[in-house]
């Protein structure tokens, strides 16, 4: 197989950047598709941890060919300021591309990320306050700046006076001071110079790849409940996750994707708003958060902490055709006594084995637990299933038994040999 996609099965944040860096090595071109700065991927490199925003989790081998394809959304000055970041820390050995199609990010979406969420108040969707959103909108309004307009500073200019005749009105509406054209396109040349040799049709280059055969590694940002269209709506981020949306984000054709893994944290969090059934008392919760350092990589906030649960990992799981897992972090659930596993909901009083479709339903429903004992050792430092602890291994092939997916590789610990592999796929 030549090609695969690393997809979050949750709400983000599941560790699929320890599993992207893991692949990576094997890889030879590694392509984030979605998303922008609201992304965090932790990685833990030759000892050293790294939070990657933007930048591919390829960066750390030389040999790898780093895609930002056509669906993202780049904020200039946060990617120059990653880049000059790992230059600082002695990786500067990368190759880097970015979509000419890649949406740019403004100080004016932020503004705006900023006011709507004030506006709403209590009905914020508590987003990671980066722009992400109004970027998108203006996309699909059509007044948005792509990253090949930077090499056409006549033709930008006048779309940015396009954009900012329409977001100026908005912004006075929340009371926030209009952004001047001059200002706003002179610092974006500066910021985006060190950019610009980067800049290139990036579909033309990976259709060039796939054709040639070479191991690319798709890497997801964020989870499936965050999806735009399937996620728990409107608690969600502006793009899609799903590794289904990966075609139309590189310009890739359908077949493009040959495997996916499902990133599944052993429990599950959520930043932000929005329904979460299996969502565990603060005293329960700050166990493992405490555990599992459950606080966001971007915005820092705590990360809310429920258990995991089947029910949305088979809808998740469905909704991209998945038939593999990595199941993360199982070490921080050594010593918490019992674990709960979400089966199925109770709404109404009656049984349901599906996840909702409405936000209404899925914020009434309660969840129907399966419990099992946790294991006592310390598991951090085993390399093979077969050493697990029973307990862990029996967490494991419940999970696999009521999700219908298979756990190719079991995560102990942040570091690459912390990784217990049991099948493998990227070859
Ligand atoms: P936005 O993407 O900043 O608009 O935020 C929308 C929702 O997605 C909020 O609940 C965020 O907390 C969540 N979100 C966005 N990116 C991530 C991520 O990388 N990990 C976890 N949650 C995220």
């Amino acid at each position: 197989m030549s090609t695969l996609a690393i997809e979050g099965l949750q709400w983000g944040d599941e560790g699929k950047g320890k599993i992207t860096d893991y692949y990576a090595e094997k890889a030879e071109v590694v392509v984030r598709s979605q998303g922008g700065d609201n992304a965090g991927h932790s990685i833990v490199h030759k000892g050293h941890r790294y939070a990657l925003r933007l930048l591919p989790s390829g960066v750390f081998n030389p040999m790898v060919t780093n895609v930002l394809a056509d669906g993202m959304v780049i904020n200039p000055s946060a990617l120059s300021g990653e880049i000059e970041g790992l230059k600082a820390e002695g990786v500067g050995e990368f190759h880097l591309l970015i979509s000419s199609r890649a949406s740019i990010l403004l100080p004016y979406h932020i503004a705006l990320d900023h006011a709507r969420e004030e506006a709403l108040g209590k009905a914020k969707i508590g987003t990671t306050g980066h722009g992400v959103g109004p970027c998108y909108e203006d996309r699909a309004s059509r007044i948005g700046v792509e990253m090949g307009d930077l090499l056409y500073p006549g033709y930008l200019r006048e779309r940015l006076a396009s954009a900012l005749t329409i977001r100026n009105k908005e912004l006075s509406l929340y009371n926030v001071k209009p952004f001047d054209l001059d200002e706003v396109y002179e610092g974006l040349i500066e910021e985006s110079k060190s950019l610009l040799p980067y800049i290139t049709d990036t579909s033309v280059f990976l259709q060039k790849a796939l054709k040639e055969k070479k191991r690319i590694l798709f890497e997801g940002a964020q989870g499936a409940m965050l999806c735009l269209t399937h996620g728990t709506y409107p608690f969600v981020t502006s793009s899609s996750p799903l590794a289904t949306a990966i075609p139309l984000n590189t310009g890739l054709p359908l077949s493009s994707v040959s495997e996916i893994v499902g990133i599944v944290k052993a429990y599950s969090t959520r930043v932000g708003a929005g329904p979460f059934p299996s969502e565990l008392e603060p005293e329960e919760a700050a166990v493992i958060r405490e555990r599992g350092h459950e606080y966001g990589t971007v915005t820092k906030r705590p990360r809310r902490i429920g258990w995991i649960d089947t029910a949305e990992l088979r809808y998740a799981a469905a909704i991209s055709g998945i038939h593999y897992v990595a199941i993360m972090l199982l070490d921080v659930l050594g010593a918490v006594g019992e674990i709960n596993i979400v089966t199925k909901y109770l709404i109404d009083g009656k049984e349901i084995d599906y996840m909702p479709s409405t936000v209404t339903e899925y914020a009434s429903v309660k969840p129907v637990y399966e419990t099992l004992p946790s294991w006592a050792e310390d598991i951090s430092g085993i390399t093979t299933y077969e050493t697990l602890p029973l307990n862990a291994r029996r967490y494991v092939e419940e999970i696999e038994k009521l999700t219908g997916l298979e756990a190719i590789i079991i995560s102990v610990g942040p570091d690459k040999d912390q990784t217990i592999l049991r099948k493998e796929i990227f070859r």
